[in-house]
């Protein structure tokens, strides 16, 4: 018998690719690295911590509605995952898609290979209609060619990893998304709702520190990949709410001034004492703003589901 999957590179993260983000990165006030740098393996590992926390919220909430309304999803014959880590909220979907022995494909995309290997051998053993094509990609690049036949696919974006893009981009990505699909494919996208600040801070800066170690390990991915003279541990966690622009920020804050050789860019990097450094934004949507950018972007919503405490949403949409 073949093996039911196979992973796919279209682009791997590599240290060319960062350096670039960070030379960039350098010329903004504050200075920022996107957050897709964190996840290599530890950093999804951390991640998938975080998701077990009893502060961090979104996970099991996000589960609990898909556990709900699974069985309300139309009928596909493939469906694409972005941003899939381990997919494990996405075993509801896969329960309902495949019942009566129906034929799934499905294709986790993800900039990180290790969590797409692992939900490939578990999602193959466990689901035997389903055939896995995991796919090492960057969702900020073209999301075209999607496998599948056009009308009969589902995307999910799940987990409010559309949060972590800011307005423009989040623009951008949608009518990415939009000219990858065809008119009569679904798009089921997860995204969390402004509440009270407090909960969000300590959602985003757990007692344990789990969310500390993970946003510091994006100073041990710029140390290894750009060799670099930095350490974790000269850095701070900072979670902050800013009630404007109604996002969590997550920063790092130098302990003390230091000057970076960044050898894979080859040049230096003063920091201040005190000085931050933005490493993912997390915007938290009100139901009807997420509604509209979806409907501007060419997706007719057709419900939105959130839980009774309206925490988080579930919208699904139809690509017109
Ligand atoms: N969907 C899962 C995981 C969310 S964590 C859940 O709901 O729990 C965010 C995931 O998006 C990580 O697996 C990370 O590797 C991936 N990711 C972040 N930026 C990305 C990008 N630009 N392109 C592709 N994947 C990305
Ligand atoms: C993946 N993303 C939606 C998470 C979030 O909540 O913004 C990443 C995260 N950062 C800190 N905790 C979790």
């Amino acid at each position: 018998m073949s093996a039911r999957w196979t992973i796919q590179e279209r682009t791997t993260p590599n240290p060319t690719k960062l350096a670039e983000d960070v030379r960039q990165g350098l010329s903004q006030s504050p200075v920022s690295i996107p957050p897709k740098w964190f996840y290599d393996e530890k950093g999804s590992q951390l991640f998938d911590e975080i998701t077990e926390l009893a502060e961090y919220y979104p996970t099991r909430t996000e589960q609990a509605i898909l556990e709900q309304h699974a069985d309300e999803l139309p009928a596909v014959d493939t469906l694409v995952e972005l941003g899939a880590g381990y997919s494990r909220k996405t075993r509801l979907l896969l329960e309902s898609l495949t019942r009566g022995g129906r034929a799934l494909h499905f294709v986790p995309l993800d900039v990180s290979a290790e969590p797409l290997l692992d939900a490939a051998l578990r999602i193959t053993a466990d689901f035997p209609t389903v055939t896995v094509t995991g796919v090492v990609a960057d969702f900020d690049d073209e999301l075209a060619p999607l496998p599948g036949t056009p009308g009969t696919r589902m995307v999910a974006f799940l987990g409010s990893t559309i949060g972590n893009l800011t307005p423009a981009p989040r623009r951008a990505f949608l009518q990415r998304l939009h000219r990858a699909t065809d008119p009569g494919d679904w798009f089921l996208l997860g995204a969390d709702l402004v509440k009270d600040p407090e909960r969000l801070v300590r959602a985003y800066d757990d007692a344990r520190g789990v969310t500390a170690a993970f946003n510091k390990n994006v100073i041990e991915v710029l140390a290894r990949e750009l060799d670099a003279n930095l350490t974790a541990d000269d850095f701070d966690h900072v979670a902050r709410y800013d009630t404007e622009l109604e996002r969590i920020e997550m920063r790092l804050r130098a302990r003390r001034a230091m000057t970076v050789n960044l050898k894979g860019l080859d040049l230096a990097w003063h920091l201040a004492e005190g000085e931050e450094i933005l490493t993912e934004t997390s915007a938290k949507f009100r139901v009807e703003g997420l509604r509209s950018e979806l409907g501007d972007a060419g997706f007719e919503v057709v419900t939105t589901w959130t839980d009774p405490a309206g925490d988080f949403s579930l919208t699904l949409s139809k690509r017109l």
